[in-house]
């Protein structure tokens, strides 16, 4: 596969000013993703996880250093550029799932496309296609209060993937859901990695999540203190791509 850097930080950090105090939350970070890789981010609380995403998703500047979305230095772009970098090049999926409570499933999913400026898709068709393909053709018309958890995070996972961005930032996602709806959301996730070159980084604390990442950044006080493969995972899907099983994506 053509090797392509959809996500870049260099010795970014970010400090947070509370009154006289400062807190280092970063402290030079610099990670690089490729197109269409899974990556795990774990840490202990405090570790700077959550800081360390919404940095990469645009959501914040850092203090100092810079961030690369898909070649496109965004550090310094302006509120309404990074609006527009978010739109089209990150999907963001979160724990409490962010939907639109007073819209339909079809309609949350469809919002992306609306809200973007280079439309490429038919907003309402796009939308019908994603949830078909996971398994919600029956709840397009649902507001999430009408839904389980997991199926408004697959609906959250559908809205994430509206505009066909080369990013999905995923924060604890499984982790307001009991373990059968987070299982359908990881391999929910994990399909969508594998179908469509998306790559995918879940902030996690559940090891059984990070286990079935292919590698793993582990953040500390602020700091990567390591970042590899995980080689079992590797190995299984390398395995699984030269015998041509590829699961689908059809999730019920
Ligand atoms: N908005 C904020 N204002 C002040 N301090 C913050 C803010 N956000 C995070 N922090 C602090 O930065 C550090 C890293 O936090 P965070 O990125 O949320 O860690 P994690 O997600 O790994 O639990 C913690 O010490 C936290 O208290
Ligand atoms: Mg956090």
């Amino acid at each position: 596969m053509e090797q392509q850097e959809v996500l870049r930080t260099d010795q970014i950090t970010k400090q947070y000013k509370m009154g006289q105090i400062i807190i280092e939350a970063l402290r030079g970070v610099s990670i690089s993703v490729e197109r269409g890789e899974f990556v795990g981010i774990i840490g202990p609380s405090g570790s700077g996880k959550s800081t360390l995403l919404g940095l990469i998703g645009g959501l914040d500047t850092p203090t100092t250093g810079r961030v690369y979305i898909d070649g496109q230095d965004i550090t310094y772009l302006s509120e309404s550029e990074l609006t527009q970098v978010r739109n089209e090049k990150i999907g963001f999926v979160f724990q409490f799932f962010n939907l639109v409570p007073t819209l339909s499933a079809l309609e949350n999913v469809a919002l992306p496309i609306q809200f973007s400026r280079k439309r490429k898709f038919n907003p309402h068709k796009r939308a019908k296609e994603l949830l078909d393909l996971f398994g919600l053709s029956d709840r397009m018309n649902n507001r999430p209060s009408q839904l389980s958890g997991g199926q408004q995070q697959r609906v959250a996972i559908a809205r994430a993937l509206a505009n066909e961005p080369p990013l999905i930032l995923a924060d604890e996602p499984t982790g307001s859901l009991d373990s059968a709806s987070g299982e359908v959301v990881m391999r929910t996730l994990r399909d969508v990695q594998r179908h469509t070159g998306t790559a995918v980084i879940i902030v996690t604390h559940d090891p059984n999540i990070a286990a079935q990442m292919d590698r793993i950044i582990s953040m500390h006080d602020g700091l990567v203190v390591k970042d590899a493969a995980q080689m079992a995972a590797v190995e299984a899907y390398q395995k699984q791509r030269a015998t041509g099983e590829m699961s689908p994506i059809s999730i019920s």
